[in-house]
């Protein structure tokens, strides 16, 4: 395998989680660039299923290093949750897991400004997980931030944490939002710190070592392209560069290093939280999608929203993210309808566009022209070649990547491992 990008091409929860744990074999690292827990990558092994948020999906599989990148926000309760509850069920994580010394922390008061600017803007609220990424992104760019590093300082650590408490207070107080305690998070935290030394490392040096020693490795990304706080339906967006760009800004791997994109895709689209879609469905097909597709958030529980494929999205995401091979996934989701719709323009304002508009506004206003295929009405979940798929699931499936712009190179019909076609 060579070193590969993973990223999802729509709103996330394309089956990420899925895809990496199938490329995972090939490689021996795997690395988080972005995001934090905000994420849930489900990853289906034997009768076991495993919800990741913050730790790369390889902690499944044995031998492989897991890396969470420099680009990556850490909520160190919620990663030493993980650790516990990943421990508990008997998967190893030790010597096979590092933080970066530069990831920036994700703490309480990020949380609470989450909820805070969520609740201010009622209506136009984005939907977020409210993990506390925005903040704690803001925080980094504003250059206000604590990192990993500083859980090594203790001192350092509770000095820059009381200002930031003071100065989050005086929000809470002007929004009566209850008030957080500097001690109780200070102790937290850094009894925190103590359990988490052993993972942080200099992860830049480290990956840099590994690449030039020809090992593999995989760029686990989180989120999707639509998502992306540069390239998505801003502001409804997440709050990191989910795209490829990502993984060298978010793991310090120069970008003539890397060698591949994987595009993820689900055979029709979903979002979680608010925001434009135009395929969406508010009717039967929506709800006969979210059931047959199990359609609920892996980390708020929410219901997401269902709708058809959109080729204008995914060819906007081939672009910026310059994949290379496609995965399509839950195939199988489809198996039962009649007719299937895709999306191959938008029609905004009485003119038909394949572009994206900048203007939210003017992207809510966007209404799908679709082109219309026949189902194939027959089980593809224990088809494994891709030529004994019926034809209509051959045809709709070359189209959607044809449409996308890139090459087909795995077809998910299931969540397990073996329920994959590799062309
Ligand atoms: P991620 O965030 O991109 O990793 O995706 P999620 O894990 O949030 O959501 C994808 C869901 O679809 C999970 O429940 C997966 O187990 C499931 N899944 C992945 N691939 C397939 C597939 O091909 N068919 C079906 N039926 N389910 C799938
Ligand atoms: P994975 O990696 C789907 C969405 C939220 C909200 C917006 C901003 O599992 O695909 P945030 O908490 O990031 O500030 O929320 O982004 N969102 C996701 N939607 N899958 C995810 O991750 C998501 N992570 C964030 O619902 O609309
Ligand atoms: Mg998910």
């Amino acid at each position: 395998m060579a070193t590969t990008v993973l990223v999802g091409a729509q709103w996330g929860d394309e089956g990420k989680g899925k895809i990496i744990d199938v490329l995972t074999e090939q490689a021996d690292v795997v690395v988080r660039y972005q995001g934090g827990n905000n994420a849930g990558h489900t990853v289906e092994v034997g009768n076991e299923k495993y919800i990741l948020h913050l730790i790369p999906s390889g902690i499944l599989y044995p031998g492989k290093l897991n890396v969470i990148g420099n680009g990556v926000v850490v909520d160190p309760i919620a990663l030493l949750e993980e650790i516990d509850h990943l421990q508990s069920r008997g998967i190893t994580v030790n010597g096979n897991l590092l933080v970066s010394n530069r990831a920036h922390l994700v703490l309480p008061y990020h949380r609470l400004l989450d909820s805070i600017r969520e609740e201010q803007k009622g209506k136009r609220k984005i939907g977020t997980t409210k993990r506390g990424i925005g903040p704690a992104y803001a925080d980094k760019v504003a250059r206000t931030g604590l990192r990993v590093v500083d859980l090594l300082s203790p001192d350092k650590f509770s000095e820059k944490l009381r200002r930031k408490v003071r100065e989050t207070n005086e929000i809470a107080r002007t929004f009566g939002a209850k008030t957080l305690s500097f001690k109780a998070i200070n102790d937290e935290y850094l009894a925190a710190s103590k359990r988490l030394q052993r993972y942080i490392a200099d992860t830049i040096k480290l990956l840099n070592r590994l690449e030039h020693d020809g090992k593999q490795i995989l760029f686990e990304g989180a989120q999707g392209t639509h998502l992306d706080i540069d390239f998505g339906t801003y502001p409804f967006v997440t709050s990191s560069n989910t795209t490829a760009g990502g993984a060298c800004a978010g793991t310090g791997i120069p970008p003539h290093r890397i060698d591949k994109v994987v595009g993820v895709m689900k055979a029709y689209t979903t979002r979680v939280g608010e925001g434009p879609f135009p395929t969406e469905l508010l009717d039967d097909q929506g709800t006969m999608l979210r059931e047959t597709g199990r359609e609920f958030g892996a980390t708020t529980g929410r219901p997401r929203r269902c709708g058809w494929f959109d080729a204008v999205a995914t060819r906007y995401s081939v672009m910026v993210n310059g994949i290379d091979e496609l995965a399509v996934t839950k195939t199988d989701v489809l198996d039962s309808l009649s007719k299937i719709k895709v999306c191959v323009a938008y029609r905004l304002d009485g003119k038909v566009t394949d572009s994206i508009p900048a203007d939210v506004d003017a992207m809510l206003r966007c209404v799908p022209v679709y082109q219309e295929f026949d189902g194939w009405q027959t089980s593809t979940k224990e088809i494994r070649e891709f030529d004994d798929l019926p034809k209509r699931a051959r045809n709709y499936l070359k189209k959607i990547a044809q449409l996308s712009g890139a090459k087909l190179a795995i077809v998910s019909v299931g969540a397990r491992r073996a329920e994959t076609i590799f062309l």
